[in-house]
């Protein structure tokens, strides 16, 4: 089969999920199937996952590696932010594991067409749904200038947002920018020579606020976790993997808010609030993967795994 993705930290993913016999599972990010196949493993014989992913190449890639599985599995088009209705639908009220494995795929970056990547010339595109209704074109070429500042500064290229910006707007009102290449030698041309990032093209951040505004990526998570929580058993097990930094802000804000810490102002003589503890942290830091791991798959050197306990 061709190559899809390599999954991230699949020991740690089963460890955490403590997989067991009988047990049911969601991948909520499934991708290539490659952390699905190891908690379909690590659960024999009976063990269940529902693997969701939004991009039909995932599904069908995943339905093909997966078939020897057709008994165990059920594999959904969906956003892992709808989870809820997803598994109401199944009628599934309860579950013992969640996996987010945040993010693109390789295959993402790897295929010209679905336009993430700047090291192929193809149309601006970095929809991870291809259903989505926004490219990465509709935003670079409708958005203000104040709007597409905004978005750098916030998700990328801070200190260079704003000439960034006015750069697109003044080469869209000759013609629109339609090529990845295009848009990467307009970023590097906005920013003084002498400024470019060391090891990194100087597009890079702005490829990335564009994807993760085109996918609305940080609220899905946010939903997500929020919804996640009250889906799992009691002693069921959530774990996220995110890849940087935006992300991980999230996932640990979001994982705390439901550890119950007393939130009454300081200086109290007692508790009032009554906030009551959801959740048990399993790793106060995030984990990281191996050396030899990083070696073996340099796309996982910026992994932070993240895992709670339902109480
Ligand atoms: C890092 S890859 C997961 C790889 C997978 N764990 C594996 O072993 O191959 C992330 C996947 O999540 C999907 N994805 C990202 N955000 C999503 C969302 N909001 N809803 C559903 N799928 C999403 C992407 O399409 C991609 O296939």
């Amino acid at each position: 089969m061709e190559f899809y993705h390599q999954p991230v930290m699949s020991d740690e993913v089963v460890r955490c999920l403590v997989c067991k016999d009988g047990g049911l599972y969601v991948d909520g990010t499934l991708g290539g199937g490659g952390h699905t196949l190891e908690i379909l493993r690590a659960s024999e014989p009976t063990g269940r996952v529902v693997g969701i992913d939004w991009d039909r190449n995932a599904l069908s890639y995943s339905r093909k590696r997966l078939a020897s599985y057709r008994s165990r599995i059920r594999l959904i088009k969906g956003n892992f932010a709808n989870i809820r209705d997803i598994l109401k639908e199944l009628s599934i009220t309860r579950v013992d594991g969640i996996l987010l494995d945040l993010g693109v795929s390789s295959h993402h970056f790897e295929k010209p067409e679905r336009g993430f990547s700047f090291h192929h010339d193809a149309a601006l595109d970095m929809r991870m749904d291809m259903e989505g209704r926004r490219t990465a074109a509709d935003i670079v070429n409708e958005f203000s200038r104040e709007e597409l500042r905004d978005i750098f500064k916030k998700y990328g290229e801070g200190r260079w947002g704003d000439k960034i910006a006015m750069t697109i707007v003044r080469k869209r009102e000759v013609t629109p920018i339609k090529t990845t290449v295009e848009l990467a030698e307009l970023v590097s041309s906005a920013i003084p020579r002498r400024f470019h990032p060391r090891g990194i093209h100087p597009a890079t951040r702005v490829f990335m606020a564009l994807r993760i505004v085109v996918n609305n990526e940080l609220e899905n998570i946010k939903k997500a976790i929020n919804d996640c929580i009250w889906l799992l058993a009691h002693g069921g097990r959530m774990v996220v993997i995110s890849f940087h930094s935006l992300e991980d802000r999230i996932v640990k804000a979001s994982f705390r808010s439901f550890e119950g810490k007393c939130v009454c102002p300081p200086g109290f003589p007692r508790c009032v609030c009554k906030t009551k503890q959801e959740v048990r942290l399993l790793n106060r830091k995030a984990i990281r993967p191996s050396k030899e791991e990083i070696e073996r798959n340099p796309r996982a050197r910026s992994a932070k795994l993240r895992a709670i306990e339902r109480l």
